[in-house]
């Protein structure tokens, strides 16, 4: 099988590992990727939120199967051109990832589909905004409708913050705030099926304690030792199945991964939201536990013919994403990193990273790299992630140091 990844993030580098494991996957190419995956797959440049230019690409590579990894490129409808061209894709069409695209879209199919949520309002006006921030009281909870890359959320006791964000943003949902552990969920679609990975938990927060501002992940853990009993069925049962039925009578059927973000809270789990696209840093340790072989998941999901559930090794996987300087605000890029070779138990999978004029690694973008690691329990596999983490040398870069503690 020969397969193109998109996209350029620690999320897919994890992709490309994985899918470099499985003896299926004769051939692996990725665009336009970072010097980290260009280890294990060839590299293309693309413009991947261009629908023609990745199907024009996956065409004269003559690869069987397209995997999209970010958000932006599938509600560009990039996977909708490559399944017109003809070739297998794993990501959801255009209209189908907008239950990620539109959280008033999302809080609708969950009604329709009787899904727990936080009671929510779709909000346009200062006076609807005021309205629905009354009714659900405080915390606020104001999220931006559209895709916000992770910084449209406001959760807040300032009214005057919270009606602020509704305003800059324009188009809001602001709903009751949700209380309890968060847990990330993804299930494999095929369109009429759908398979469960095991539950993992990110931390979302930039600084120790779950401080300051919020970010795409900081690091995450598989397995979640403390999970109740059931919670995967329960969320298959109550969530995933309701809501891909749902898209299902709306004629469209969800190829990909449906990422469910929840609180457990004292009345049972209910969604805080969905993503179309496999979560960023929770893959990194999900596809490390991963024992069915990647690329025959993927092309079952593309070509309708999900079968059984997927297998997970038994141990823990934990990253720690090391962050560049001054991340999330504005992330100072450029600068050399060093110390990325792997120790026993851990490595380096490559988020933002590019090759400098001297064919050096540096730095390229907010999360620069995620370290993953490995052992038979949780606390070694800390222990492992943290030794590596220790060993990078990138001036000015942060990390947490409570990561799955
Ligand atoms: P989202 O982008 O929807 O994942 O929201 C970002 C973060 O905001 C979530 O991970 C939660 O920590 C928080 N959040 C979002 N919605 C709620 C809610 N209804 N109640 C409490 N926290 C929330
Ligand atoms: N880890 C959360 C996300 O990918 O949005």
């Amino acid at each position: 099988m020969r397969v193109l990844v998109i996209g350029s993030g620690g999320r897919e580098h994890a992709l490309c590992r994985s899918l470099s494991l499985d003896p299926q996957v004769s051939e692996l190419h990725c665009a336009p990727g970072n010097p980290g995956i260009g280890k294990v797959a060839t590299l293309h440049p693309v413009d991947a939120v261009d629908p023609v230019e990745v199907a024009g690409l996956a065409g004269r590579l003559g690869v069987d199967l397209v995997v999209v990894g970010p958000e932006a490129p599938l509600v560009a409808g990039v996977a909708d051109a490559v399944r017109e061209a003809g070739i297998a894709c794993f990501g959801p069409s255009r209209e189908a990832a907008m239950i990620e695209g539109s959280k008033a879209f999302a809080k609708e199919v969950m009604r329709a589909a009787d899904v727990p949520t936080a009671r929510a309002r779709v909000c346009v006006t200062p006076e609807e905004a005021a309205a629905a921030l009354d009714e659900f009281g405080t915390p606020y909870v104001v999220k931006d409708d559209g895709l916000a890359a992770g910084k449209g959320v406001v959760v807040t006791g300032d009214r005057a913050e919270a009606l602020e964000h509704a305003r800059a943003c324009g188009r809001v949902v602001i709903e009751e705030f949700l209380d309890g552990p968060e847990v990330s969920l993804f299930a494999l679609c095929d369109g009429s099926t759908a398979v469960p990975l095991q539950p993992a938990q990110d931390f979302k927060r930039a600084y120790d304690g779950d401080e300051g501002p919020n970010t795409g992940g900081m690091g995450a853990y598989t397995p979640l030792p403390w999970a109740p009993e059931g919670l995967t069925e329960q969320v298959m049962r109550e969530v995933v199945h309701p809501t891909i039925g749902e898209l299902g009578r709306r004629g469209l059927p969800f190829q990909g991964v449906l990422f469910v973000g929840l609180a457990l809270t004292s009345k049972g789990p209910k969604v805080i939201e969905f993503n179309a696209r496999f979560g960023d840093p929770e893959t990194q340790v999900l596809l490390d536990r991963l024992e069915t072989p990647l690329g025959g998941l993927l092309m079952a999901c593309a070509t309708g013919e999900l079968g059984l559930d997927p297998v997970f090794r038994d141990g823990s996987a934990v990253t720690v994403v090391v962050a560049a300087e001054n991340y999330p605000e504005s992330p100072v890029k450029g600068d050399v990193i060093k110390g990325l070779e792997p120790t026993p138990g851990a490595y380096v999978i490559h988020a933002g990273t590019a090759r400098g004029d001297d064919g050096e690694i540096v730095s390229a973008g907010g999360r620069v790299l995620s370290v993953v690691g490995t052992g038979p329990d949780q606390e070694s596999a800390r222990r492992n992630a943290y030794e590596l983490v220790s060993r990078i040398e990138l001036r000015g870069s942060h990390y947490r140091t409570d990561i799955a503690r």
